[in-house]
């Protein structure tokens, strides 16, 4: 039997005003990750939050903070968030001039180094460097805003970051974000994907559904 789908609810669908007491829905209705979504307006075309938020959050739940970093540059940042109680960081090959040396960085702080592509990324750009990774991202909605469609195009990539994984025997989470709703959810397991960020899909209709919503995505 296949290995229970990793959950991971992103707060950026959350009421920003109550977000601890969200954090803590989300773990009490069975998020495995929780998925922090940092945006700068400048790599971005959104703006979110940052360290001192990720650190105000981390004693209201246990679950890991798995944290997308879209900001740029990236590298003078990995560290806050690190101390802020960041558990996985997960960059953008091009949030930097040298993905190799972030995801040492990252590592060297004690996290999981992850690579997120975006729709036009090419996997290519850690073909040699599989070593270097603990978590891939492939994007699945352009890197800014929530709620937005799901895009097909990217399933035939997480085959291929499937198989990249696969030839190297290590267990790599392959995460898919963006339009994940219980109708792509299983699309994306079958391309390959072990974890599903969600945002619209698990905060849908308040705290007393969170539960089922996060029971709808792993089908
Ligand atoms: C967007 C973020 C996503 C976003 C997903 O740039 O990376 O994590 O929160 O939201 P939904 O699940 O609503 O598409
Ligand atoms: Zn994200």
């Amino acid at each position: 039997m296949a290995a229970k789908t990793i959950i991971a609810p992103s707060i950026l669908a959350a009421d920003f005003a109550r977000l601890g007491e969200e954090a803590r829905a989300v773990e009490a209705a069975g998020a495995d990750w929780l998925h922090v979504d940092v945006m700068d307006g400048h790599f971005v075309p959104n703006i979110t939050l940052g360290p001192d938020v990720v650190k105000a959050l981390r004693p209201h739940v246990k679950i890991p903070f798995d944290v997308h970093l879209m900001i740029a540059p990236v590298d003078p940042f990995l560290e806050a968030f690190r101390a802020a109680g960041a558990d996985i960081i997960s960059v953008h090959p091009e949030s930097g001039s040298h993905l190799n040396r972030t995801l040492k960085r990252i590592r060297e702080l004690g996290a999981k180094a992850g690579v997120v592509f975006n729709p036009s990324t090419d996997p290519s750009v850690i073909q040699w460097m599989m070593d270097d990774v603990d978590l891939i991202l492939g994007l699945s909605i352009k890197p800014a805003f929530g709620g937005k469609s799901f895009m097909t195009s990217q399933l035939k990539k997480i085959e291929t970051l499937r198989a990249m994984i696969d030839a190297t025997g290590r267990d790599i989470p392959l995460e898919v974000d963006g339009g994940v709703t219980p109708e792509t959810a299983p699309r994306c397991i079958a391309a390959g994907a072990t974890a599903l960020v969600a945002g619209t899909a698990v905060f849908r209709g308040g705290p007393d559904k969170y539960a089922a919503n996060i029971a709808a995505l792993r089908g």
